[in-house]
């Protein structure tokens, strides 16, 4: 497949997200947010009351998900059997689920071509944990976007105070610690540079700043 993919890889509040939107409007490439997907799932399975350490279950669900992701007012909604679902997979509970479920094998397996389907003309930007290692090995431009936990944990309460939710900043940067542990030990595509990966931090960095230098490397190798 010669369709260019960037792939931007990082823990959560590294401002991946963000980045990985701007280049993909910027350059008119399509945008995958594989966190997405694990968030779907997790939802699916907390809906069903599913266990979430029954692995065969989760990765039947992982797989028979109906979903779709549309431009609803000029955001990506995520449409989960027909319903916009885009709210929920944000919330605390959805996130940790996510990432228990993120560690299982069979979960992360049924998921990978359906994240590889994304690679479509003219490119992809494709956002996540292991864009780089796992999904698109290949990528001529690999991003490892990375920010210190307190740095992140600011951001996350930033972001809920603007919507009206109210957490403490302990409690983020916990959850945040617990993600990151978790993301990075487990024994499936754990959390991590690829060795041709460009390591670029974002703390106390303007994200204008991270943007082109993205868009520079980008300019470089495509
Ligand atoms: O990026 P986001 O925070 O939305 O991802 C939710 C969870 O999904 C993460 O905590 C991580 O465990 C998992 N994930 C993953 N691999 C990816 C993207 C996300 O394991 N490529």
């Amino acid at each position: 497949n010669l369709t260019p993919v960037i792939t931007i890889d990082g823990p959560s509040g590294s401002g991946k997200g963000t980045i990985a939107r701007l280049v993909a409007d910027r350059l008119g490439f399509r945008l995958l947010d594989s966190g997405a997907l694990y968030r779907l799932t997790a939802l699916a399975a907390l809906e069903r009351e599913a266990d979430l350490t029954d692995e065969a279950t989760l990765t039947e669900i992982a797989a028979g998900l109906d979903i779709r992701f549309e431009l609803r007012d000029g955001e990506t909604a995520a449409v989960l059997g027909g319903r916009d679902v885009s709210r929920d997979i944000r919330m605390e509970e959805v996130s940790m689920a996510a990432s228990k479920v993120a560690a299982m094998p069979g979960v992360r397996a049924a998921l990978l071509q359906r994240q590889r389907d994304f690679r479509q003309p003219p490119g992809l930007v494709a956002d996540g944990r292991d864009m780089g290692t796992t999904v698109f090995p290949d990528a001529p431009v690999k991003v490892f976007l990375t920010a210190s936990a307190e740095e992140r944990a600011r951001r996350r309460y930033e972001q809920l105070r603007e919507k009206g939710v109210s957490v403490s900043l302990r409690d983020l940067l916990e959850d945040i610690r617990a993600r990151d542990a978790r993301d990075m030990n487990r024994e499936t595509s754990p959390l991590a540079p690829a060795e041709d990966a460009v390591e670029l931090d974002s703390t106390g960095v303007d994200i204008d700043d991270v943007l082109q230098r993205v868009l520079q490397l980008v300019h470089e190798r495509i």
